[in-house]
């Protein structure tokens, strides 16, 4: 299989998680492309979604899906969203597409995350995949100051602006040992909005594309 039949391997995989009579949260990405195409097929079943990104908002309204403000949601009880790396202890880094901060504050508002990803994604250590941040743009120099300083080797992403009209810093060279701890770190840094560390709030649940099939982990206790 390739990597894309991989991706929409574990996506139709996802339905199986999906909340009936629910409002279900859909992260960004092109593993989660292939979830809302084949969340389509059950549209009728679901109350609709709450989008992380811009694009994934308009692919679900494409189908006929309803999607709703986070605002105008009480409960939440699953959330699926792909990775750029993930753990065995299913913490991730995300963002390589620049939806972080709509992804984390969705994951923190849901019941429970299911990662979807093709067996690439999964890592020993993070960090190979450059560490994106969100900064308030008038932060720039200052958060790439403050990357540096903690062993980094900050590059700003050419020609992006967030859903947020914020800047991203794609942060390469670090090998994260320790993900909550840097994840912290990185957010008491003026002007970070997000970084892409989502091991404070990890995923519950793995959907991991293997050539022989979909392997699933969980988040141990
Ligand atoms: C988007 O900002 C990311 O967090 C995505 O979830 C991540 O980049 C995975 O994307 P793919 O499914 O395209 O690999």
């Amino acid at each position: 299989m390739t990597q894309d039949e991989l991706k929409k391997l574990v996506a139709r995989e996802a339905l199986k998680h999906v909340v009936e009579d629910a409002v279900v949260g859909v992260g960004s990405g092109s593993t989660v492309n292939h979830f809302i195409d084949a969340l389509a097929g059950i549209k009728g079943r679901i109350e609709g979604a709450v989008a992380a990104s811009d694009a994934s908002a308009e692919r679900l309204k494409r189908h006929g899906i309803r999607v709703f403000d986070l605002n105008a949601v009480n409960e939440l009880p699953v959330y699926v969203d792909g990775a750029d790396e993930v753990t065995e202890h299913l913490a991730m880094i995300k963002g390589g597409g620049g939806a972080l901060t709509r992804e984390k504050i969705i994951a923190a508002v849901a019941r429970k995350f299911v990662c979807i990803c093709d067996a690439s994604k999964l890592v020993g250590v993070l960090g190979k995949f450059p560490l994106p941040v969100e900064v308030i743009p008038m932060a720039r120099s200052h958060v790439g100051r403050e990357l540096r300083r903690l062993g980094g080797h900050p590059e700003l992403r050419q020609g992006f602006t967030t859903d947020n009209g914020n800047v991203v810093i794609d942060c390469h060279g670090l090998a994260i040992t320790d993900p909550p701890k840097l994840e912290a770190e990185l957010n008491n840094i003026a002007g970070a909005v997000t970084n892409g560390l989502f091991a404070r709030r990890p995923a519950d649940l793995l959907l991991l594309g293997c050539q022989d099939g979909v392997r699933t982990l969980k988040a141990k206790a």
